[in-house]
């Protein structure tokens, strides 16, 4: 296989090019079609990451409600493919969330991760993202999280830390005795993110938001480029939708390539990739903080007729 090297891109940009079939000389390819037919055309150990959110079966206008069965073995076919082209030292991240069978759930990742471990791929993480705006439901809890399947193809993989590294809550905290009083106690860069990420969802006023109904923010598979891939490696994404993959791969000098079924998609998806190597996409940056509402500001009160909460004594 051979590699990509970071200065044969067209980094700064002039030219580049969005191929519509994949090309090892092309920066993004974005594909009108089933996923499989694009991972068909990329070689055995191309990819350093394969990171998607596939469709969750549940009747969105750009998929067809399948029986469970068949559906998994959908993505079977899309995982094996996957794996397939993936390097020896890549990534796979499924992002997923619930199936809704009648009104009880069927949580995706917990699905899809034997297909996986089949597969032979290794768990390294399931990040929990945790966002604050979806439906309100009333026969169960809301749901305000979704699941992240980081998987390894083997034990030597790319996994750069320093570039994902977070705020410390305390950043100048040192060892107060000990032979390393007065040293700093905390990593000089930062923290590490942890498997708990507190994400926005691109909802109605999201500066990211499209036509798509269910894009995921660019920031978070920044954090996933950045810490799971290299300058100049390909980033493949089987359910592209409007691009966010791609997006978030040219920003930080990776190549991408993506499918998706619906044109109307992928029209957008290449002019937020053009956007995006202008400088100019609209998108939420990775390290602004979510926002905290003032809680004497709030305007909600619990009704008179529900009187006092009573608290128990243990
Ligand atoms: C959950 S969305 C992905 C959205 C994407 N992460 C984004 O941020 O825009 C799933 C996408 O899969 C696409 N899709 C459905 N079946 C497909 C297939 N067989 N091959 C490729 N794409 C497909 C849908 O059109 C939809 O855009």
């Amino acid at each position: 296989m051979m590699a990509h090297r970071p200065e044969q891109l067209p980094f700064p940009v002039s030219g580049f090019t969005i191929a519509p079939r994949y090309s090892r000389s092309a920066l993004v390819t974005l594909y009108h079609g089933d996923r499989l037919e694009l991972l068909g055309q990329i070689r055995d150990g191309e990819a350093r990451l394969v990171v998607t959110s596939p469709p969750y079966n549940i009747g969105k206008k750009y998929e067809k409600k399948a029986k469970i069965d068949d559906y998994l073995q959908g993505q079977r076919e899309t995982l094996r493919e996957s794996v397939r082209i993936l390097g020896d030292d890549g990534s796979l991240c499924w992002q997923v969330g619930n199936h809704l069978v009648g009104t009880e759930v069927k949580p995706l990742d917990i699905l899809i991760y034997p297909i996986c471990e089949a597969l032979g791929l290794r768990l390294r993480n399931r990040i929990i993202w945790h966002f604050e705006h979806g439906l309100h439901c009333s026969r169960r809890f809301s749901g305000r999280y979704e699941t992240i399947l980081w998987f390894t193809k083997s034990d030597q993989y790319v996994f750069n830390l320093d570039g994902v590294r977070v705020p410390q809550k305390y950043p100048g905290k040192k060892h107060f005795k000990g032979p390393k009083a007065g040293q700093y106690s905390c990593h000089p860069l930062g923290k590490n993110p942890g498997d708990l990420w507190i994400i926005p969802n691109v909802k109605h006023n999201h500066v990211e938001k499209t036509v798509h109904p269910c894009q995921f923010p660019i920031e978070l598979v920044e954090r996933l480029v950045l810490a799971l891939t290299n300058p100049g490696d390909l980033v493949v994404d089987p359910y592209i939708g409007v691009g966010t993959t791609a997006c978030a791969a040219v920003l930080h000098k990776r190549r991408a390539a993506g499918a998706d079924t619906v044109k109307e998609y992928l029209d957008v998806a290449r002019r937020r990739v053009e956007l995006a190597l202008l400088g100019k996409l609209p998108r939420r940056p990775m390290d602004r903080p979510v926002y905290q509402p003032d809680p004497r500001l709030a305007i909600t009160r619990r009704p008179p007729e529900l009187g006092q909460p009573t608290l128990l004594k243990v």
